[in-house]
């Protein structure tokens, strides 16, 4: 039995099991005997090429104009093709922006880590100060203080006004705001910052932590918000660059499972399914969120010191969920620093970018259990200020990604520990969705996975499965038993339930054989099975103005003509259709001369559906499966029976 609760809360295991790994799957693949791509000469055969009206033509000149597809995946049951990130459609739209600095002067505050005293000097640069305020000369600066109250609240720190001198950041503090203003007037402020804080941990067993470091890796994880594999290489270069250094192993079948950012999270970090913690409690709720269990619970009870950070929170614990939490200390922060937002999130806090709060944090836990004193460590740190509503946004940020990780290198990271630098899921709106590639950038998100040189000689076996499964399908699913299978690997004698079948870890080679099912993702996530985005021909605003008529069609057999409209066609948004692969990976027709359309609409009253029909060339349509209709806007219901309440735009209650 899989529990996703916390063992102190014996009373409410959760006995649903497997729900995860029930999808509706269609399987139209017929070719079960299948040779590897490789023994193919692809070039030497002409491809299909389908044009828009849905007809085929294999013509010398289409052969031409058609370019030779590539394959992230080529198994016996799932091809994924690999779109060009660099393709002419996509470079014509990106345009890296330039973002704004965060702040028009030069630090007049740094912080220092003395080594041998072990704790942190704050610096003020006071030639600095004279330059750049040159009629000042009454001044004083201060200090509020993060402190550890219950609910960490900010506390203004009285009396600590200095001028001038080194401070000795006490051993208890996590963070600090500092701020020069004018003696005269207080409320005149020059200048302000803000600081967290990775201490010494007193009272630790060194030696033994010392000893055990060696044999436990620690685990980092860096992710980045809606970045897609594609989107990465295009945006983010430098940092592209630097995950292609032996030890990394890029995780090119690497399927979402989901379009919502908080589940994609959630199963991650619990490997359980929306469908068990529903049914446990509403996690919107203060609370809920405390009673599950996280992959840093089961780190922690190995003895590994614990960290989360993200620029932008994704949850709200009310109990501090690991060792090292961020969250609270910039929730502090935000209540004195200026925010500049940029779209939807705060891309500024005060002087610097969201982001590196996130990465100075994890930069200072690795100096502290890497470099200082080592001890196993498990850390999530996650960013999406920059990323997640503009797609070419990373742009902007991929220099300074690239410093960090020069510097957690400096500091021995990537002898020790193991790192994953990943996403959850591609973009879901802006320009990328209008280029024939957006399905898969929707599906793939990147996910690099670092083993260090000491791991790679001591678990051969690991190093190798992770280079075979580079290409074989995989989903977050399992990367959460990954991270698990990480600490059995040093702790055997733990034991993890089962979450579904088929899932597995990435360490052990996953089989050819592998559909999405096995890896718990929906039909409709799936990218075994592609679709390419096609103009919106009248073909197609015929066949939504059928499913409009099913949908209509319902209602009225079942009489829901009170409580429902009936309903028209008002737009088709987006049409998809799928792409058939044979067996060496060319192009062709639908193998039972059906065209296979995903159709996105919205209809008149308020209402926004997908429906998918196969249709065949002449347009009478063939079938319209009742469960691929899927409502996709959340509206109120007013009938009981489920189906009817997906179809229902509701009419006023009298
Ligand atoms: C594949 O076929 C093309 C065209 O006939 C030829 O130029 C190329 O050398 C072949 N490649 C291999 C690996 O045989
Ligand atoms: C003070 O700031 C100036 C200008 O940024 C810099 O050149 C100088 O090295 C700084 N001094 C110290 C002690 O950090
Ligand atoms: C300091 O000098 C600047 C420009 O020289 C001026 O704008 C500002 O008002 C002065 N401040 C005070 C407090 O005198
Ligand atoms: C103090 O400074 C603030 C901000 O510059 C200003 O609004 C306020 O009038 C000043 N108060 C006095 C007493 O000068
Ligand atoms: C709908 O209503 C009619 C007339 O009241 C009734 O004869 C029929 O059985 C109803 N159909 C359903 C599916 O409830």
């Amino acid at each position: 039995m899989y529990r996703c609760l916390g063992s102190n809360n014996g009373k409410v295991l959760l006995a649903i099991l497997l729900l995860l790994c029930i999808f509706i799957f269609v399987n139209r693949h017929t070719n079960d005997i299948v040779e590897h791509t490789s023994i193919v000469n692809k070039t030497a055969l002409p491809k299909p090429l389908r044009t828009f009206n849905g007809e085929f033509t294999t013509s010398k000149a289409a052969f031409k104009a058609s370019s030779i597809m590539d394959f992230n995946v080529f198994d016996h049951k799932c091809k994924i093709p690999r779109p060009n990130p660099f393709s002419e459609d996509v470079m014509g739209i990106f345009e890296p922006p330039k973002f704004k600095e965060c702040a028009d002067q030069p630090d007049l505050f740094t912080v220092r880590y003395d080594l041998k005293e072990r704790q942190y000097i704050l610096q003020f640069n006071k030639s600095l100060f004279v330059q750049l305020f040159p009629n000042i000369s009454d001044f004083g600066c201060a200090c509020h203080e993060v402190l550890r109250d219950p609910d960490d609240s900010l506390t203004w720190k009285k009396g600590s006004i200095f001028s001038g001198r080194d401070w000795i950041v006490p051993r208890h503090v996590q963070g600090i705001v500092v701020e020069c203003f004018e003696l005269r007037n207080r409320s005149r402020v020059l200048h302000r910052d803000a600081f967290s804080f990775v201490q010494y941990p007193v009272n630790c067993n060194d030696k033994s932590d010392e000893e055990r470091s060696r044999t436990y890796p620690s685990v980092i994880m860096l992710g980045i918000d809606s970045m897609s594999q594609m989107n990465f290489q295009r945006t983010m270069p430098l940092t592209a660059q630097f995950v292609r250094q032996l030890g990394w192993y890029e995780m090119l079948g690497y399927n979402t499972i989901s379009d919502g950012s908080l589940t994609n999270m959630l199963v991650l970090l619990t490997g359980c399914s929306p469908q068990q913690w529903q049914h446990y409690c509403d996690i919107r709720q203060r609370g809920c969120l405390d009673a599950l269990t996280y992959l840093w619970n089961h780190y922690h009870n190995a003895g590994y010191q614990t960290a989360y950070a993200e620029d932008i929170p994704t949850f709200t614990f009310t109990r501090r969920p690991v060792d090292y939490y961020l969250n609270p200390i910039l929730k502090a922060f935000e209540k004195i620093m200026t925010k500049v937002k940029r779209l939807k999130y705060d891309y500024c806090l005060g002087r610097k970018q969201s982001f590196r709060y996130v990465f100075d944090y994890c930069l200072q836990l690795v100096q502290r259990f890497v470099h200082e004193t080592p001890k196993p460590f498990f850390g999530l740190f996650w960013t999406k200020s920059f990323s997640y509503d503009d797609f070419s946004g990373a742009a902007n940020v991929d220099k300074d990604f690239v410093s960090y990780l020069e510097q957690f290198k400096e500091h021995g990271l990537f002898e020790r520990a193991v790192v994953i630098l990943f996403s959850l899921h591609g973009q879901h709106k802006g320009p990328l969705m209008e280029l024939s590639s957006s399905f898969l950038e929707e599906r793939l998100p990147m996910l690099h996975i670092y083993l260090p040189p000491w791991y790679r000689k001591q678990y051969p076996k690991i190093a190798h499965a992770l280079d075979v499964n580079r290409r074989r399908l995989s989903s977050t699913v399992d990367l959460h038993i990954t991270i698990k299978k990480l600490l059995l690997q040093v702790r055997p004698s733990l034991c993890f339930d089962k979450i579904c079948q088929e899932c597995q870890s990435l360490l052990d080679v996953i089989p050819d054989k592998r559909r999405c099912k096995d890896a718990s993702v929906p039909d409709h996530w799936c990218s075994c099975e592609p679709y390419s985005q096609e103009p919106i021909t009248e073909l197609i605003k015929i066949l939504a103005k059928v499913i409009v008529y099913r949908i209509n069609q319902f209602i009225f057999s079942n009489n829901y003509t009170m409580q429902c409209y009936n309903l028209e066609l008002k737009s088709v948004l987006r049409v998809e259709s799928k792409i058939n692969f044979d067996f060496i990976g060319l192009q062709v027709p639908p193998p039972d001369e059906l065209e296979r359309y995903r159709i996105q609409f919205t209809t008149q009253p308020r209402g926004k559906f997908r429906g998918v029909v196969l249709s065949n060339i002449q347009a009478n349509v063939m079938e319209m499966p009742e469960e691929h209709i899927k409502r996709l806007e959340s509206h109120d219901s007013c009938v009981k029976d489920p189906l009817a309440a997906k179809y229902c735009v509701c009419r006023p209650s009298t």
